[in-house]
């Protein structure tokens, strides 16, 4: 075995031990604010992870299955956009599904790394990947990825990088954040570059309705952060005392959602009290939506050349390939 990295049938594994923010940090920072908000990313506990998978299936959920088939139906063509013998390195790996429509299409990878903090889930893909393509160098490596982060290369082969972050997981940061993250990963990524998965303007209904599904699952989802306050931090929150709200802000482009107390109450949680007004919110995420040319602008602004934009025939949802030079 050169690298860390190896062929066969376990991945091989690299900790880097990420540090983040505890989730004990983030509640008391959170709920101590003036304007409440609790970080979208502690969303994806064991319980959150389940529900985010229901979501995905949703009927009112569309950008999973459209972005599926957005790879489905052009994948060759990205496929042979990217090249061949390209170092895949997916972001946010999760359960890795998307991107088996990307590797089965590949000319000779030279290596597959998945990057995620959730460890266990993260080796288990990974393994499962290696597994399934027993010639292909896998590496699993538990890292932040929003956070500065050496990728060691493939044992053989180019110092062609990709990095493929789908899903619109970049429309849950800030502009400003997103534009810092995508310039973060340039250097790693010169001489090749970045496809992303981009959530794009549409009907406010559409929008709509993809966050307030009439099976109530994107609000189980929502409420899920409160019940893990309850589980980890000894939180006594009352469920039935907050309700999902989701909306489209047209100003700022972007879903917001909140949870409403729907009553005066003291909560306690992480040996702190938290008093909450009737109708004041904890805002708990944001998903920007772009137009085409919009992120197109925001890739620039972090060193990018946005070469290819593939869409369905709605326009619903976009993949981007953003060359870093
Ligand atoms: C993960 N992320 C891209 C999802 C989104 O659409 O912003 C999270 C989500 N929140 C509610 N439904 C789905």
């Amino acid at each position: 075995m050169a690298g860390p990295a190896m062929r066969g049938a376990r991945a091989a594994f690299l900790d880097l031990a990420p540090k983040v923010e505890t989730f004990r940090d983030a509640v008391i920072r959170g709920l101590t604010s003036r304007r409440k908000s609790l970080p979208a990313k502690f969303f994806y506990d064991v319980e959150g992870s389940a529900l985010f998978d229901r979501i995905t299936a949703l009927p009112e959920y569309y950008p999973t299955r459209t972005e599926i088939g957005i790879l489905e139906r052009c994948g060759p063509e990205i496929a042979a956009v990217l090249g061949p013998g390209v170092q895949l390195v997916e972001l946010g790996s999760g359960s890795s599904v998307k991107v088996r429509l990307l590797l089965d299409r590949l000319a000779g990878p030279a290596g597959y790394v998945g990057i995620d903090i959730s460890r266990e889930h993260l080796r288990a893909a990974c393994d499962r990947l290696a597994a399934e393509y027993p010639g292909l160098e896998v590496l699993a490596l538990c890292a932040d990825y929003m956070a500065e982060l050496v990728v060691p290369p493939p044992s053989t082969g180019t110092r062609r990088r990709v990095a493929f972050f789908p899903g619109s997981t970049i429309g849950n940061l800030d502009p400003e954040e997103a534009q810092g993250f995508l310039a973060r990963w340039r250097p790693e990524l010169a001489g090749g570059g970045m496809l992303v998965g981009v959530d794009l303007k549409k009907a406010e209904a559409t929008l709509d309705a993809a966050y307030n599904d009439a099976a109530g699952v994107t609000a189980a989802f929502n409420l899920n952060i409160l019940a893990r306050i309850n589980r980890e931090l000894g939180g006594t929150f009352d469920l039935s005392a907050f309700a999902h709200r989701a909306f489209y802000n047209g100003a700022e482009g972007r879903i917001e959602m909140h949870l409403v107390s729907t009553r005066p109450q003291i909560v306690s949680a992480a040996g702190r009290r938290f008093s909450f007004a009737e109708g004041e919110t904890i805002h708990t995420e944001n998903s920007y939506k772009f137009t085409v040319p919009e992120f197109q602008r925001l890739a620039r602004g972090a060193g990018y050349r946005p070469e290819r934009v593939w869409t369905d025939p709605d326009g619903f949802f976009s993949l981007h390939w953003l060359v870093a030079g």
